[in-house]
């Protein structure tokens, strides 16, 4: 029996909370100044603090929000008063959590794959992240997409990775979030994603039952099944019907819960697609959100770099939310869009 099976239990319970989803806010270095580059801000160290300390500090939004993913530097950073951010979140109820890899590069052998890095000195790192305030972790594992993309390779090496990852946050007393993200990007259709992830999940979770990962203790965080960004769209509901059927046929339902990557997909549509799924019947897990861009363009645009600006971005942090939060209850509704 793991000696920290009863926090990681807390961690979870915390976590998994009904109509409650998570934020990712762990853009790294070079990801972040793209978002920023959007709207004209720079991204120094000051305005990543600003901006963290902004999303983190919207009042209300521990009802819509039970946990954060936070980068390795928003941890040891505080707010105007001082206090660290990881504290401001648990006192609003949002438990911190921390990305522990170091980013993708090319895979071997294997041209237009890509690994995920970062295994390395990770049961040290993640006994400083916990002293910080961190309970969870968040992996997250890339594969292109193509008519031959990814490899069986790729497959089994990202597999293998962040199966090893999560053992080692278990034994460390840290919930894992396992993310395999089947990008959008290309002109595949919605079958072919089908088919792909099917393809990962299925040798994702054998490598968890390898590594004797307990499900219980865990989180999914999968891309949903849907068309390139480059094909016609398909419409929302046969979306949210071939994401249920993969899942169905590759997650057991031991596992803790399943939050969603938002992937690319605009603001609206996550919501859209996060609800039509959640309408659905036969699922054993519970089903919410883990959005980055989802949850924060609104409020990027809102705020750009502007001190005036904090509290419409908060406003507009808190509206995604909440409509997030609606959506994981089946209780979204397109004309919610037009409230404030
Ligand atoms: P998106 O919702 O923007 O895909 O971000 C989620 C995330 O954590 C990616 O690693």
């Amino acid at each position: 029996m793991n000696t920290h099976s009863d926090a990681l239990q807390a961690t979870i319970d915390a976590l998994v909370q009904r109509g409650k989803g998570l934020l990712a806010a762990d853009e790294s270095g070079p990801t972040i100044a793209k978002r920023f580059k959007t709207v004209g801000v720079e991204s120094t160290e000051e305005n990543r603090r600003a901006w963290r300390s902004l999303l983190l500090g919207t009042p209300g939004l521990g009802e819509f929000v039970s946990g954060v993913i936070l980068y390795e530097e928003t941890l040891g950073q505080c707010a105007d008063d001082g206090e660290p951010l990881s504290s401001l979140a648990a006192r609003q109820g949002i438990v911190p959590g921390i990305k522990v890899d170091k980013g993708k590069i090319s895979l071997a052998h294997a041209p237009g794959d890509e690994i995920t890095q970062g295994l390395d000195g990770l049961a040290e790192r993640l006994g400083r992240y916990k002293e910080q305030g961190a309970r969870f972790a968040k992996w997250r594992a890339v594969y292109n997409i193509s008519s031959t993309l990814p490899s069986p390779l790729a497959i089994e090496a990202n597999a293998e990775s962040l199966a090893r990852y999560a053992a080692i946050c278990q034994e460390a007393g840290l919930v894992p979030i396992v993310e395999p993200e089947v990008l959008m990007d290309g002109e595949h259709s919605i079958e072919r994603c089908a088919q792909v992830t099917d393809a990962v999940l299925h040798e994702v979770f054998h490598a968890l039952h390898r590594h004797s990962i307990v499900l219980e203790h865990m989180l999914l965080k999968p891309s949903m099944v849907v068309a390139g960004k480059e094909h016609v769209p398909v419409n929302v509901t046969e979306a949210a019907s071939q994401t249920v059927t993969v899942l169905n046929r590759t997650v057991p339902p031991a596992v803790a819960g399943i939050f969603f990557l938002s992937g690319g997909q605009t603001p609206e549509e996550a919501t859209a697609h996060l609800d039509a799924i959640n309408r659905i019947g036969r699922r054993p897990w519970p089903l919410s959100f883990s959005y980055g861009r989802a949850l924060q363009e609104p409020p990027l645009k809102a705020w750009r770099g502007q001190a005036a600006n904090v509290s419409e971005a908060q406003r507009a942090l808190l509206k995604r939310a909440r409509l997030n939060a609606a959506a994981a209850q089946a209780r979204y509704s397109t004309e919610d869009e037009s409230t404030s």
